[in-house]
């Protein structure tokens, strides 16, 4: 039995590391897209195949049930895939409905008609292609009425990230916190819509203000994919070994993932 986290590239071990600690003993086999990552700054049609080919690879290691970690992928790719791409008995899943259903109090899969909630102005923090994809409002509009979105790109933090470059990487934040509160100067809730966000959560919430609740993906994700497989134990795929996968450098991948995981991994070639 494995699950297969998808992500463009280490992002998505902070996704990880919650669910394994959620679920000790599902195996996870974890594809890291390193070699076309970042994704932030693709088109559609790009992030599509690169998505695609990696679920693939997910599903041919045994696994059933993929859960794309990256937002970027999710908001570019999941519904096409969900609509003609993937195969009979397989599922593969975003990361943004779990926030939403975490944002508008709803038990996990609960598919109501949408209705009034109590969160009305809600500031999106994400990759460029992510904003600009609408996705994130398109899930909302589903599920809530009334909720005003005001979405910030934020550029240049996933590479800030990646060099290592905190000190950059927390500049940024500051600075595209300030950019959104001239638009939007008291949100109530924060959405951090992007894996790479939660390395760099604190200084979102000390940016924001104590009064903002900022949701985070890792842990309400894996809380979500507990709930599903509790409701659907057959997706737990046949697969019986987790695996770290990159279409990147081993070595190298890796060595850059430790400062996502603080704890050495052994990532292999896809
Ligand atoms: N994993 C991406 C996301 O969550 C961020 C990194 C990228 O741009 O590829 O949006």
């Amino acid at each position: 039995m494995a699950v297969g986290i998808f992500d463009s590239g280490l992002g998505g071990l902070t996704v990880l590391e919650a669910v394994t600690k959620r679920l000790p003993d599902v195996p996870i086999v974890y594809y890291g897209d390193n070699a076309h990552t970042p994704y932030g700054v693709r088109d559609a049609e790009d992030i599509y195949a690169l998505t695609t080919a990696g679920v693939d690879r997910l599903f041919q290691a045994g696994c059933d049930l993929v859960i794309l970690a990256c937002n970027t992928a999710s908001a570019a790719a999941l519904r096409r895939m969900q609509e003609g791409w993937v195969p009979e008995g397989k599922r593969v899943l975003g990361v943004f409905v779990p926030l939403i259903e975490a944002l508008t109090e709803r038990n996990w899969g609960d598919n109501s008609p949408p209705r009034e909630v109590a969160v009305q102005h809600v500031a999106l923090f994400a990759t460029p292609t992510t904003v600009s994809s609408r996705a994130f409002q398109r899930e909302l509009a589903f599920r809530a009425i009334g909720v005003d979105v005001e979405a910030q790109p934020c550029g240049g933090v996933v590479d800030a990230i990646e060099e290592g470059d905190m000190i950059l990487a927390e500049a940024l934040v500051r600075s595209h916190v300030e950019a959104l509160q001239r638009r939007m100067p008291k949100p109530q809730a924060a959405i951090l819509g992007c894996t790479h966000y939660p390395l760099v959560q604190e200084v979102f919430q000390a940016a924001l203000g104590p009064d903002v609740a900022v949701y985070s993906q890792p842990d309400l994700v894996a809380a979500s994919l507990a709930d599903y497989l509790e409701r659907r134990p057959e997706m737990i795929g046949p697969g019986t070994e987790a695996a770290f996968l990159t279409s990147g450098d081993p070595a190298r991948v890796s060595n850059k993932a430790v400062q996502f995981l603080r704890r050495k991994i052994e990532f292999i070639s896809a």
